[in-house]
């Protein structure tokens, strides 16, 4: 795959900006004067595509379409793809598939196939090639131009699969429409430049681009204004956030910008790079109250050996050392990671590395991955693939060393009082409302709905390995 890294971002240009407000405003007039059209976006993989997905709602929603939660309902359908494991690939595949009988029964209906799958060359041409009800795709970098694409198709009755070349554009003041009023995704850059050898995310979201400082906090203080109580900073490496502002505002100076902003609410961020993270930034998250005391931490692997052929550039003794600092500074920071089982070559002993380093982190929580060859990176020509039998052995011996972790940082919080983001009724467990941490734990406990959106302080009675179980009381 094109390793494409001499392509530096560029700012949307005031005429490019003006063009898709024109393209929006035509596709309002031509869905005028019908019954209101529905729109329905169908989002898959990480917060980052949760974040855009707001924005393509955004844009659908200034072209006149009534949101729906059902594709059945819906005269417009986008959806927005995730490529970063195989299941992930398959799993939007497949549901694209079964819209074939939706189109066969209303065949007005557009739908259209966006995000990480479709940025891939090969993947927008199998769709074009096999899916021919499907009318549109468009890769992560070209989001903005929506109105455009959706226009041609409308207008011109034709298929039109939007090529992801060129220099990737930051257009600001897309609209969002957004899930939640009182959390909200901020993205603070786009793309990745690290490829890591595992990974499809910098051929599918490009290079790495910062938004300026000013327009985030503009978009930040709106948010506090509206009531918005959590705000999570997106990024793929948060960390090397603004190095295209020449040192001006890194990531730790706008998270302390960020926390001057009056108003009560949290800012998360997620994710960190091992080696970017910085002591300048647990030092400013440790003075700063408002940033939630959590931190997302991804080791990969614990065997420094597997880790060089990751190209993650950082190793145990220097990844625990972050850790060990993150903990003096903030005694009840609640750490996650993510961890990949099987990459190529991994052979017991630096399972036990990991399993090793699980061990000494601590984490309070963990996400781990069986390893998804992804063809075009580097690891995919790697020799020495792991099969899916060892692997198969190797990734439930890992879960069950964290959840006994997991359990142990849990228990640390019985019987003391947390404050709590109430979120609403438990989905697994509707007889209770439930919400989150600053930690990011998830807390079940008795309330009723004039609580949501708002904190409280919960009294944890019982700690379980996924959840913590509590009630509210006064302080
Ligand atoms: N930018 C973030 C996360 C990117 S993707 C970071 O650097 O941490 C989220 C997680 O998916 C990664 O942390 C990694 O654990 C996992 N992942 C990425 N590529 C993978 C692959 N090919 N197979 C299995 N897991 C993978
Ligand atoms: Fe992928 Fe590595 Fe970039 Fe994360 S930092 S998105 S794992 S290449
Ligand atoms: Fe996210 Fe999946 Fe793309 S993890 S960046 S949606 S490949």
């Amino acid at each position: 795959m094109e390793k494409r890294i001499d392509s530096p971002a560029r700012m949307a240009t005031p005429q490019e900006k003006q063009s898709q407000i024109e393209y929006t405003r035509k596709i309002r007039e031509m869905l005028s004067g019908t019954e209101p059209k529905k729109a329905c976006v169908v989002t898959y993989g990480c917060q980052q595509n949760e974040a855009d997905s707001e924005r393509i709602a955004g844009m659908l929603s200034a072209m006149g379409y009534e949101k729906t939660l059902s594709e059945k309902d819906a005269d417009i359908i986008v959806v927005n793809t995730c490529a970063v494991r195989d299941h992930a690939e398959q799993k939007a595949l497949s549901i694209t598939g079964g819209y074939k009988h939706l189109k066969a029964k209303k065949p007005s209906l557009i739908i259209g196939v966006c995000g990480c799958m479709v940025s891939k060359k090969e993947s927008a041409e199998r769709i074009k090639r096999s899916y021919p009800y499907i009318d549109f795709t468009f890769g992560t970098e070209k989001l903005w131009q929506m109105p455009e694409i959706l226009y041609t198709v409308m207008s011109e009755q034709k298929r039109f699969f939007c090529p992801n070349e060129g220099k990737p554009i930051t257009m600001e003041g897309i609209p969002v429409l957004r899930e939640n009023p009182y959390k909200a995704w901020v993205s603070i850059m786009y793309g990745c430049n690290n490829f890591c050898t595992y990974c499809i995310v910098p051929y599918v979201r490009g290079r790495e681009r910062s938004r300026r400082p000013e327009d985030i906090l503009k978009e930040i203080e709106a948010l506090v204004a509206d009531g918005c109580k959590e705000i999570t900073l997106l990024g793929q490496n948060v960390n090397s956030y603004g190095k295209e502002f020449g040192g001006e505002c890194d990531f730790a100076d706008l998270l302390d910008r960020i926390c001057k902003i009056e108003g009560d609410f949290i800012v998360r961020f997620m994710t960190s790079h091992p080696k970017d993270a910085s002591l300048k930034l647990i030092d400013t998250m440790a003075a700063n109250p408002k940033v939630a005391r959590q931190f997302h931490l991804p080791v990969q692997s614990g065997s420094d050996r597997i880790l060089k052929e990751m190209n993650r550039h950082y190793n145990r003794e220097t990844y625990l050392s972050l850790i060990r600092y993150m903990r003096e500074k903030m005694p009840d920071i609640a750490i996650s990671t993510d961890i990949i089982v099987g990459f190529p070559g991994e052979t017991d002993e630096d399972f036990e590395e990991t399993l090793s380093i699980v061990k000494e982190a601590r984490y309070d929580m963990m996400y781990s991955f069986i390893y998804s060859k992804r063809s075009g990176t580097p690891a995919a020509e790697m020799e020495n693939q792991v099969p899916a039998e060892v692997t198969g052995k190797r990734f439930p011996r890992l879960i069950e060393v964290q959840n006994e972790i997991s359990l142990e940082r849990n228990l640390v919080w019985e019987n003391k009082t947390l404050r709590v983001l109430v979120d609403g009724r438990s989905k697994n467990n509707p007889d209770k409302f439930s919400g989150r941490t600053d930690g990011n734990k998830i807390v079940l406990f008795d309330a009723d709905d004039s609580m949501i959106g708002k904190f409280v302080n919960v009294k944890i009675s019982k700690a379980q390995t996924f959840a913590l179980i509590g009630e509210v009381v006064a302080k």
